[in-house]
């Protein structure tokens, strides 16, 4: 059964909306391990539009499960990755006038760049997933930088109804072959709810799915910890 990352992004989005201290990512970080998290996934935006410098270094003390940080490839966001030491980091794209994380990050288009933080990442110790839409070329081009993961943007997926969705899946089904075969391991995420992750957590060798607007939306209905076990029972198949 799949690792469930809860990303916590948006409980910092609440608090940054009256810039206090209130709720703190660092207690739902906290709740979510108690429901059952595997993972612990935050973004540091460099507009530090929700998650804190601060956020980061708390939760890297008190995160007992694994600390996945999702970073662009900025030279400041790359050096606080490499002091931090998270578990993992998951490097995205990222544009300013984005809600959130629209696509996966090109990294054919980008590769000296991608290659650069990649080895930066592993060389202090980290093991780097590449957020990635499902296509071939990108990911042969991640496993030539010996990325360790790749997670599969599943945004398409989600956003998809009926035939079309399954289409989607379909493609999502197939990169995940490739990137098993060419030895990395599998993540996907984005879009996902308990209405849809279920066929994307049964997909073969599924490792990890990050989840994050879902169960935070669910968590201010019936509680952190009961929205990440909700969440944990779907993807259990
Ligand atoms: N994975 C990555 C790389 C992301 O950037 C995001 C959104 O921050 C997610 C997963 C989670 O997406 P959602 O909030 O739609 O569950």
């Amino acid at each position: 059964m799949p690792e469930l990352g809860v990303n916590i992004d948006h409980i910092a989005t609440v608090r940054q909306a009256r810039k206090t201290y209130e709720p703190d990512p660092v207690w739902a970080a906290a709740l979510a391990e108690l429901g059952g998290a595997d993972v612990i996934t935050v973004h540091l935006r460099e507009d530090r539009r929700h998650i804190q410098d601060r956020d980061l270094r708390l939760l890297r003390e008190t995160v007992t499960v694994k600390l996945n940080l999702e970073l662009a490839c900025v030279g400041e966001i790359l050096d606080i990755a490499c002091q931090t030491k998270p578990h993992q980091a998951t490097l995205v794209p990222e544009r300013r006038e984005e809600v959130t994380t629209e696509g996966g990050l090109d990294v054919v288009k980008h590769r000296p760049e991608v290659q650069q933080a990649v080895r930066k990442l592993q060389d202090a110790g980290v093991f780097v997933s590449l957020f990635l839409d499902p296509d071939d070329d990108q990911i042969e081009a991640a496993a030539q930088m010996e990325a360790d993961a790749v997670e599969l943007h599943t945004g398409s997926y989600a956003n998809a109804q009926g035939a079309d969705q399954q289409q989607e899946l379909q493609k999502l089904i197939r990169a995940g072959e490739k990137i098993r075969q060419l030895n990395m391991q599998l993540h996907a995420g984005h879009g996902l709810t308990v209405r849809n992750v279920q066929p994307v957590a049964r997909i073969a060798d599924m490792h990890e799915l990050n989840i994050g607007h879902s169960i935070i939306a669910r968590a201010l209905m019936i509680g952190m910890e009961r929205a990440v076990r909700e969440m944990k029972e779907r993807i259990s198949v």
